[in-house]
């Protein structure tokens, strides 16, 4: 899959700084990376779709989603190159746009979302049901035994979606296992990485960039942000990638491959 996006300039193709997080500045609007333009009606219909709190997208699925995070997911699981990880199903909000997505690029991939609480998992195979979305696996329990049983297996997904506790060590966990359940070329998406409790020294529940930095390969390069989330694209020499915090990061425009 090629990075069709050209104009190197583009605010959301830059890191933002660790300041700019940690005073609520880093958030960016959604631009398309792997196509030129919204994908479907669907897709564009994402851009304009009713928001609650002035903030997040009114879905009749609960959820905590922005537009730019909805338009996000949308476009990356449209193009992914095999099957979806997800990691922190709650009532189904995320799933659901994957799900579309899915359906609407015509692809019969599958979407493996992971959740520890039963009753969420419940409601959102409720919800997708009473949607049409068939094309949903459900998995209970704690993401990180999950994964293990995945990589024994010798999974592979297209595109993986990190949503569930957004403390360090479970993100850690993630990060560490990314590189083998990734198919080389495919995209991963970090939720809440824009979001300035990251920062706060007093907040132990978000330690999503830290866990990030310490723990994600280095063939794992940064794409754009876009709403809260931080794209990274599973790509190069994973033989000889790092597998701790990387020189240099992050990654100015001119690292883009
Ligand atoms: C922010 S919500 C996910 C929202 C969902 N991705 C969406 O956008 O609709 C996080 C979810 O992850 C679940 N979770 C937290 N820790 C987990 C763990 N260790 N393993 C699996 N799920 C976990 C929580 O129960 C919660 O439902």
């Amino acid at each position: 899959m090629e990075n069709t996006s050209s104009d190197r300039d583009e605010p959301a193709l830059m890191h933002p700084t660790d300041a700019e997080i940690a005073s609520g500045r880093g958030s960016r609007s959604y631009a398309p990376t792997l196509t030129k333009d919204f994908v479907t009606e669907r897709h564009r219909a994402y851009s304009s779709f009713p928001l609650r709190d002035s903030s997040v997208i009114d879905h009749p699925i609960f959820g905590w989603l922005r537009r730019d995070d909805a338009l996000l997911l949308y476009e990356m699981a449209f193009f992914t190159p095999g099957n979806i990880l997800e990691f922190g199903t709650h009532r189904g909000l995320s799933s659901s746009v994957m799900s579309e997505a899915l359906t609407d690029a015509g692809k019969d991939y599958i979407i493996h979302t992971l959740e520890i609480n039963r009753e969420y998992l419940s409601d959102a195979k409720q919800s997708h049901l009473k949607a049409g979305l068939t094309n949903i696996r459900y998995h209970t329990g704690d993401a990180a035994k999950k994964v293990k049983r995945f990589l024994k297996k010798n999974k592979k997904f297209g595109f993986v979606f990190v949503d569930h506790s957004h403390r360090y060590d479970p993100t850690r966990i993630v990060c560490e296992s990314l590189s083998d359940l990734m198919i080389d070329g495919g995209f991963a998406v970090f939720h809440d990485y824009v979001d300035r409790r990251n920062f706060d020294e007093d907040d132990h529940e978000y330690n999503v960039v830290k866990a990030i930095r310490d723990a994600l390969p280095s063939h794992f390069i940064f794409r754009r942000i876009s709403g809260c989330c931080a794209l990274f694209q599973c790509q190069g020499d994973r033989l000889n990638a790092k597998r701790t915090a990387r020189p240099g990061y992050p990654p100015t425009p001119g690292e883009l491959v």
